[in-house]
Parts: structure tokens; sequence; C-alpha cells
């Protein structure tokens, strides 16, 4: 009965490695268990309004397990319902979802299968109330998506900013230096929380946790006082000093989230060096930590991610988002996700482990231990 569903897909949102993984896994699954067609959309939504798309087989998915980034390509900024236009040197912005609409029938697709992060699923939820039969999968190197235990990205991200955590492990040891370290991650500290622990990170600073530089510049006294004189700080995009403010790096109009982040690293080592005389460098990873080969872990999770959206297709069950709980991968309603943002949790074991480590988060452990009997706010 199923042998002859069309299926849409596309890759929204910015890239992260694992996509190619999850179009192939997607593109065999829909061949070889139901005979359905696959039509893979360029750069997200941008070639559903456009009509920009390929039929995806078999071979076109040859020999892409391994690569980073996605063969389909991507966008942030095409927003079905606020797509921008440059008129005479301004945007302006079109409301061109009934274009969506009419491309997906005159292509005769019975499902469309949206892999990205929160933006990507707002509009897909939005698309939904016109009629499109949607089912999504979550990607990000952020790993910020709620409703599921872990985004496909995260891990590859994570290997690509440990490892380079333990390069400048080195160099500061020789040089006795503080070496700074700022990682991508929008408003969520998974990265840096998840990489400084895995780096041997002596100072991690998140966004969901508001940093005191006396207390940051104590534990880098501290350490020198029992003979290590460097220490590792990593740092997250999205942080911010007690009292002070996010550090954004540019504004990107035409971006249904037009604020990008970067640069609180450079304020922070000023401080340091300033507050403790010793010598600080900064490194902003940047993305560096989008780019690059899938960890196995991605690759698994991308597959399985994709054959399951297929299965949900299959079984005509749209509206819902493919997500991981502990081992299993299940589905949710996707208006369950959208435009919701997961942030650590002050209790979190990762905190808890950190903690125990000596690893300072930036406030003292009395004010910590509060946090941790308090209700925190999710955006
Ligand atoms: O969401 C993924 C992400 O890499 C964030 O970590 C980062 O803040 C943002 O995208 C950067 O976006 P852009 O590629 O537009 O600079």
């Amino acid at each position: 009965m199923n042998k002859s569903m069309r299926i849409g897909l596309l890759t929204g949102g910015g890239d992260c490695p694992g996509l190619n993984a999850v179009i192939r896994a997607v593109v065999k699954t829909a061949i070889n268990d139901y005979g359905m067609t696959v039509i893979g959309f360029m750069d997200g939504y941008e070639g559903l309004i456009l009509n920009r798309y390929t039929t995806l087989d078999k071979n076109s998915v040859s020999g892409i397990l391994s690569r980073g980034g996605t063969i389909l390509g991507t966008s942030n900024q095409a927003n079905p319902f606020n797509f921008p236009i440059l008129q005479n040197d301004t945007y302006v912005y079109l409301d061109r979802s009934s274009e969506v609409v009419a491309n997906y029938e005159r292509l005769g697709l019975d499902c469309l299968i949206a892999v990205g992060g929160d933006g990507t699923h707002a509009a897909s939820a939005g698309l939904e109330k016109l009629g499109i039969q949607v089912v999504g999968i979550p990607k990000t190197i952020d790993n910020d998506l709620v409703g599921t235990d872990q985004t496909f990205g995260y891990d590859s991200a994570l290997v690509t900013a440990t490892e380079a955590i333990d390069k400048l492990h080195t160099t500061a040891q020789s040089h006795h230096r503080a070496m700074v370290v700022e990682v991508m991650g929008r408003y969520a500290g998974w990265l840096a929380l998840g990489a400084g622990l895995a780096g041997g990170g002596d100072i991690i600073l998140i966004p969901e946790i508001p940093y005191e530089i006396e207390v940051v510049c104590d534990q880098i006294r501290e350490r020198n006082r029992l003979g290590k004189n460097f220490s590792i700080i990593v740092i997250g995009e999205g942080a911010k000093a007690q009292g002070g403010d996010i550090v954004i790096k540019r504004i990107v109009e035409t971006s249904p989230d037009a604020i990008r982040l970067g640069g609180i690293s450079y304020q922070l080592a000023a401080q340091i060096e300033g507050l403790t005389r010793l010598e600080t460098r900064v490194t902003v990873l940047g993305h560096l930590l989008r780019g690059g080969s899938p960890t196995p872990y991605d690759r698994i999770l991308a597959t399985r991610f994709g054959c399951e959206a297929v299965h949900l297709a299959a079984q005509r069950k749209f509206g819902r988002i493919v997500v991981l709980k502990g081992q299993c991968v299940e589905s949710i309603l996707l208006e369950e996700v959208a435009g919701k943002t997961r942030k650590v949790p002050f209790d979190s074991p990762l905190i808890r482990s950190a903690l125990s480590l000596g690893v300072s988060m930036g406030v003292t452990s009395e004010r910590i231990e509060e946090m941790m009997t308090q209700p925190q706010t999710v955006a």
C-alpha cells in the first residue's frame, strides 16, 4: 500500500556532521523497505519555496555516510512564513507558505521529512497547520532541542572541541598561561560543559550560570598556589558575567533567529590577565565545530533517526519528531518541540561531576547548591 508513497526530504538550519548519514538512511529505508520515491529539496525550506529539488535514488547517497556537511545544502534564513527578498538594497519579507503547499501538492508528496533545529521545526509545525504532513528529525551541534536526550552532530562537535582543548593544554603548560577556549552552543551550555569535562578544563562557564569574575580568578590563583601555573577555561558563546550581557558578534537581519553570539572570551581573557597577571590567550573554535566527518556515535544516531522517520511516514504518523530517550528512538509531537530551547539543568549530573572534580563553574559552591534547588527558566 505504501509502495507509491512519495516523500520530500530537506535539511535546514546550521549544518552539522551526520546530515549526510541521515539523508542516506532516509533514502535507503524508503526505497528498500517501502519502495517509496524520495525528493530532496535544496538548501532547506528555500528549495521547497523556490521549487529546487532532485530525486534521490540509492546511487545519489552512495559513499556519503562519512562526509560532513549535507549534499542537499541548507539555509538558516529560509523561513516560508517570513522569507527575505532583496529589493532595492533593502530586505522585504514575504509569507510564501502557500507556494510551499502548492509545490508539495504539485509534486504529489505524501509527507515531508524535515531535518533541522528549532527554527526548522517551528516552520514545519506552521506548515502542518496548512495541511503538509511532516515528520521531523532533530540535529544540531548545540544539543539544545527539547524532547530528545541527544541530537546528532553534538558528539562530533564534542570530539573536535576536546581535541582542541587537549592541544591547548600542552602549550598552556609550556608557557604558563591561561587559555580561554570559546565554543558555540547558543544559549545552552551542553558543548562547553561536555568538552570542558572531556578535555579536563579547570573552569567551565556556561550560559545557564552567569559567572563571577572573582570566583574565576580565585580558581586560577589557587591553581598557581598549588604549583599549576596554567589554566584552561572553557566558555560557551552564550555565557555572561553576573550583571553583564551576552556578547553579540553580528545580527543576521534575514535570519529568524537574528542574533549571532561570539566574543565573550576576549572580554573574559582581558579581565583574567588584568586581575591575575597571568598571560592569557583566546581560541574561538567557531564553525570548526560544525565541520568534518561524523563520529561513529553520530553516524549511528543519524541512521536510526532516518530509518525511524521513514517508518513513521509509512505508518502515516505525521506531525511527529523522532527523539532519543535513553537508548530508544521514539517520537513525540512536533508542537512539543517547536520554538523551545533545552538548557543544561542546574542539577545536571555533568555539573555535579565537574564540581566533584574541583572544576569551577564560575560561582561559589554555596551559590551553585542554592541554584540547584531553584526552578529554572526554559526559553
Ligand atoms: O546552531 C548551530 C550554530 O552553530 C550555533 O552554535 C551558532 O551560534 C550558530 O549556529 C552560528 O550560526 P551561523 O552559521 O549563521 O554563523
